[in-house]
């Protein structure tokens, strides 16, 4: 009703202010503000950041840090814009010239103009308001009305200002297979830098999302914090520079590192957005805004369902045929599974995909493994009652391929130098038009001829070096820019044609792992590292920043613990499998199938509901976490032990997020055959305010490596 109310009355309000000194202009979602003034001076500061205030407040609040620093005038901080004017000067200005709110749906977008007194040069501010999701999206328009190019070298997509007394900044870096490692430190005086240089799987060692907790270390429940991410799946750069008198300037954005920008005139440089919510209640809090926000604007039909999978690279690798995929298929349904995914090795003729030297960019059957074709995949999949899907890297190539042969100049490589391989490949050029027409065209002619393909997994393999586009010419600090600006002209296009098509973001693990990326995808993959202890980390990692059912989980052969212990770490996420259920005992057939009909019953709360982080195992020897349905009836609760031992004491965990009115039955589930809950509150009934005050032991022992599932159920 309140939306209808929205679209019908709001749909394009439109409010133009000329400019005038000592003039707010107030940003407020849900819980938060964002409070900027116009000074007489007609610069634009930020005089106000965090919990929203009463009304009357705001009036008290004035002045503030200036709100997008320039370079080349009187700042000597970092900034978040520096140019040289086509008449060299290397200074920039930014006075107020007016502002507008444009509201529609659920959100609203605040954007301020700003121009250089002496030079025709403009900077607009946006913020887009997710009201009810307390998340804020900000980003910058760039424009040159001179007559001649100017060069930008920093062009940031927004700058906040803290001011406290301590920052605690919280980063996740790792490697390949070692994804989302948390680490929290203080920030002390000086710049502290994340960023990345890798061009096409950009947050391979660093993600592109943080946590800053203002005063002290914010706790799950308890802080207060910003959570930020870039949505830009190219190189990125964040600057935490804590100044002389103790102010915090976060400034988000493109690298600008080998990336100057010659902006023609006339021509508008349009950043990515820089995305973040404020909480006063801790990082659980800041989670469950971006997955709301995320569930509802960021991810690809991010409040649909998604596919139980069966893929077969860990299986089988590149060593299949048709005869063993057609098993799979039969593997795949007898497990339950909704769809079966084949990954690498299906494609090359000349250089056939029989490792990972070759065949990649020749995007045809490979005619000894596959003689009769895609088609004749889905249809036998189909038959046996099970959906097909397939795997792809359209960006990359291998130097053994026809279409190195045939393109050379398609591909990334410096001149007079070697090539530089990594995986035995390079990266296509992709800011060159017909390169973009060529990936686009991969997938859209494998749909055309196969359109009962059902799934995509779209990998990209190896970072960028060999930094030179033929087609750039004499542009090439563009092509980190040009690059993923073509990425998404590939996406946009393929989303155009394919608006449903669920597609897999994959980048040799979770080297993509960003919203830039993710309103094209479904899911991604988070990392080749399937065992699932480590993988307790690692989806805990991503948890903070991205809901359940973006996180693909696999039960895979990787790890020696139990199937049951592999099944419920998968289950807190986009469970599927990568594994040959032919070795299985009939009982951990058994298992596996009414894990995948549990899964299927209980996933609406897991992809929908809201996550609550009870136990890190970043402090304890055991991680607890539990998903909550909208409506407070349902809840699923996991609980995992890591390599505890008998000096571990695992005592009664509060729940969260219940009614604390309703009366739950907790119910042990997803039980291996043969075996009981020996949990002594199985089956009982509890009040919600007795689970959050005085909670449940969820564990009868600390035996290692064990875990458990529970199923809360509002009683009638
Ligand atoms: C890297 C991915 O992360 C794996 O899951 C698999 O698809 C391989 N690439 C295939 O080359």
């Amino acid at each position: 009703m309140k939306k209808c109310f929205w679209t019908l009355f709001c749909s394009i309000l439109t409010v133009l202010v000329h400019a005038q000194s000592d003039r707010q202009i107030l940003l407020e979602t849900k819980n938060s503000a964002l409070l900027l003034s116009v000074g007489a001076n007609q610069r634009v500061t930020q005089s106000y950041f965090g919990k929203k205030l009463a009304p009357a407040d705001y009036a008290l609040l004035k002045g503030g840090r200036e709100v997008y620093l320039t370079a080349g005038m009187e700042n000597q901080n970092e900034p978040a814009i520096r140019i040289v004017h086509a008449d060299g000067n290397p200074s920039l200005e930014l006075q107020y010239v007016s502002h507008k709110t444009t509201s529609g749906g659920d959100s609203s977008t605040t954007s301020i103009l700003l121009r250089d007194p002496q030079y025709p040069f403009e900077v607009t501010l946006y913020y887009t308001l997710y009201y009810n999701e307390d998340v804020i999206k900000a980003w910058t328009e760039i424009r040159n009305n001179e007559k001649k190019p100017v060069q930008l070298t920093a062009y940031a997509s927004s700058l906040l200002h803290f001011n406290a007394d301590a920052y605690w900044l919280t980063q996740f870096h790792g490697d390949w297979a070692r994804e989302m490692n948390m680490v929290e430190e203080q920030l002390t005086n000086g710049i502290k830098t994340l960023e990345s240089k890798l061009g096409t799987r950009s947050n391979f060692y660093q993600t592109q999302t943080f946590f800053v907790s203002i005063n002290k270390p914010s706790t799950e429940t308890e802080g207060e914090l910003i959570a930020g991410s870039l949505n830009w799946t190219g190189n990125f750069k964040y600057n935490f520079e804590v100044d002389q008198r103790n102010g915090l300037r976060v400034i988000s954005g493109i690298n600008p590192y080998a990336s100057n920008y010659n902006l023609q005139p006339s021509e508008t440089f349009t950043t990515p957005a820089f995305l973040f919510t404020w909480s006063g209640h801790g990082k659980g809090e800041a989670s469950r805004n971006l997955h709301h926000w995320a569930r509802n604007y960021g991810v690809m039909d991010g409040n649909g369902s998604r596919m139980v999978l069966l893929n077969n690279w860990e299986a089988t690798g590149m060593n299949f045929n048709e005869a063993r995929l057609v098993e799979l298929f039969g593997e795949a349904k007898k497990l339950g599974a909704d769809l079966f995914l084949l990954d690498d090795g299906w494609f090359g003729n000349k250089y056939p995909r029989d490792n990972d030297k070759a065949g990649l960019g020749d995007w045809q059957e490979d005619k000894k493994k596959l003689p009769s074709g895609l088609g004749y995949l889905v249809n036998e999949a189909e038959k046996q009652g099970v959906k097909f899907g397939i795997w792809l890297e359209p960006e990359m190539v291998n130097p053994k391929s026809e279409l190195y042969e045939k393109h050379p100049d398609w591909i990334l490589k410096l001149p007079n130098r070697p090539e530089n391989y990594g995986r035995n490949q390079l990266v296509l050029d992709l800011t060159n038009p017909k390169v973009q027409d060529f990936v686009y065209s991969i997938v859209d002619e494998m749909l055309t001829k196969t359109p009962r393909i059902a799934f995509i997994k779209w990998d990209c393999n190896r970072s960028m070096t060999n930094t030179y586009s033929a087609y750039l010419g004499s542009n090439q600090s563009h092509l980190y820019i040009e690059y993923t600006r073509g990425f998404y002209k590939v996406m946009d296009r393929l989303r155009a044609k394919y608006p449903s098509l669920p597609i897999m973001l994959c980048s040799g693990g979770g080297g993509r792992t960003d919203y830039g990326a993710l309103k094209y995808f479904t899911e991604f993959w988070p990392s080749d590292n399937t065992d699932p202890l480590d993988r307790i980390y690692i989806q805990w990692g991503y948890s903070y920043f991205f809901p359940a059912n973006t996180i693909t989980a696999h039960i895979t052969g990787m790890g020696k613990q139990s199937l049951k212990y592999k099944t419920d770490v998968a289950m807190m996420g986009k469970m599927g499998y990568d594994i040959r259920t032919n070795n299985f005992t009939p009982q951990e057939l058994q298992f596996s199938e009414e894990a995948v009909k549990t899964y299927k019953r209980i996933s609406p709360v897991i992809w929908r509901g809201d996550l609550y982080r009870l136990v890190s195992p970043y402090e304890k020897n055991r991680a607890v976490l539990m998903y909550v349905s909208k409506d407070q009836n349902q809840a699923i609760l996991f609980n995992y032990h890591l390599n505890s031992t008998r000096s571990d004491v695992f005592g009664k965990v509060s729940l969260q997020g219940l009614d604390p009115k309703k009366r739950y039955r907790i119910k042990e589930i997803n039980l291996f055959p043969g075996t009981k809950s020996v949990i002594a509150d199985n089956d009982k009934v509890f009040t919600g305010e007795y689970l959050l005050q005085v909670g449940l032991a969820l564990s009868a022992r600390t035996t290692p490596l064990t875990s458990n599932v529970y199923e809360l159920t509002v009683e009638p």
